[in-house]
């Protein structure tokens, strides 16, 4: 499936600001500044950084506020630190990231630890620099809400979970909070931060964490049945991982089309939550938001 032309401008439109970002970059560690740069701008899909701009557009009445690409730059920053981490030996130990050497492999693993290192400080760097928004108020509201997605509670709580259920069983009830913790935390919140630099209302911030929290979810079932089902050269990173470790997933507790089902199921859910806003002014952003939510399970990498 392919996504609305005004997806694919807001993907290009953070591309091209990453890579301001990193041209900009100087100082004595240039090696680390590469590193950082091979790791984010390689190709990902920017589906979390469309998140943030059709959510932020949605909020603002259909008009995207400025600064809003800084808080989408920042999510994919955040993003690309968790792969490099997630690929380094002591973790899934991933040779492969996005169809290239992963980070570690084309740098050293040292190298790589760091640069995950230092994109995660320039994404919160990112949202408290006064280009983000105008309002310190709002700018601390994105900060506080990353550090809750990205930590303990989040996506490296998650990813603590997620190596520990390749050595215990777990039922599908911890299964379904690791996949919320490792990657749904961050999906969310790339929507939720939208809502939040655009001042949604509650209601709206509401059904953003709503429909999120269900794609967050999906998303990551979506991942583990391409593991299972996909290969190596269709991905970009390698498939089968999954299996090989003997890790808990919904595949594997539920099976390949209950697992599948689930998916579709959390989708559906997603969009209904955005039901009110799918008709006036904002009806674009909505549409964009459901077909980015569809995307995320019938994508094939
Ligand atoms: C991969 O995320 C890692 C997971 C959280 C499952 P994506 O599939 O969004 O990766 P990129 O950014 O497009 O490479
Ligand atoms: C990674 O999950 C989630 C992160 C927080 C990075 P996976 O280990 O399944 O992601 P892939 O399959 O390597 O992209
Ligand atoms: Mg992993
Ligand atoms: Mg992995
Ligand atoms: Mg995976």
């Amino acid at each position: 499936m392919t996504l609305p032309q005004s997806v694919r401008d807001d993907a290009a439109a953070v591309e091209a600001h990453l890579q301001t970002l990193f041209t900009e970059m100087s100082g004595p560690a240039d090696r680390l500044a590469a590193a950082m740069r091979y790791a984010t701008m390689n190709g990902g899909k920017r589906l979390r950084a469309c998140l943030v701009m059709a959510a932020g557009r949605l909020a603002g009445g259909g008009e995207a506020a400025a600064g809003l690409v800084e808080v989408a730059a920042a999510v994919e920053c955040l993003h690309a630190y968790s792969l490099i981490h997630d690929d380094l030996p002591a973790m899934d130990d991933s040779d492969t990231r996005r169809g290239n050497p992963a980070c570690h492999i084309a740098f050293d693993e040292a190298t790589a630890i760091l640069a995950g290192d230092a994109l995660q400080t320039l994404a919160f760097g990112l949202l408290a620099a006064p280009r983000a928004h105008a309002d310190g108020g709002v700018r601390a509201a994105l900060v506080a809400a990353l550090a809750g997605a990205a930590g303990i509670d989040g996506m490296a709580g998650g990813q603590m979970l997620d190596l520990e259920a390749e050595t215990r069983p777990m039922v599908l009830d911890e299964v379904r909070q690791m996949q919320a913790m490792k990657t749904g935390a961050l999906i969310q919140f790339a929507a939720v931060a939208g809502g939040i630099h655009g001042q949604a209302d509650k209601a709206m911030q509401a059904a953003l964490e709503r429909y999120s929290r269900d794609l967050g979810l999906a998303f990551q079932i979506a991942d583990d049945l391409l593991d299972y089902d996909s290969d190596s050269a269709t991905l970009g990173k390698p498939a089968g991982q999954d299996a090989d470790r003997g890790k808990a997933s919904f595949v594997v507790l539920m099976g390949l089309e209950p697992a599948r089902k689930a998916a579709s199921d959390l989708i559906t859910g997603a969009e209904a939550a955005l039901d009110p806003w799918a008709v006036g002014a904002v009806a674009d952003q909505t549409a964009a938001l459901v077909s980015i939510a569809r995307f995320a399970i019938e994508r094939r990498s």
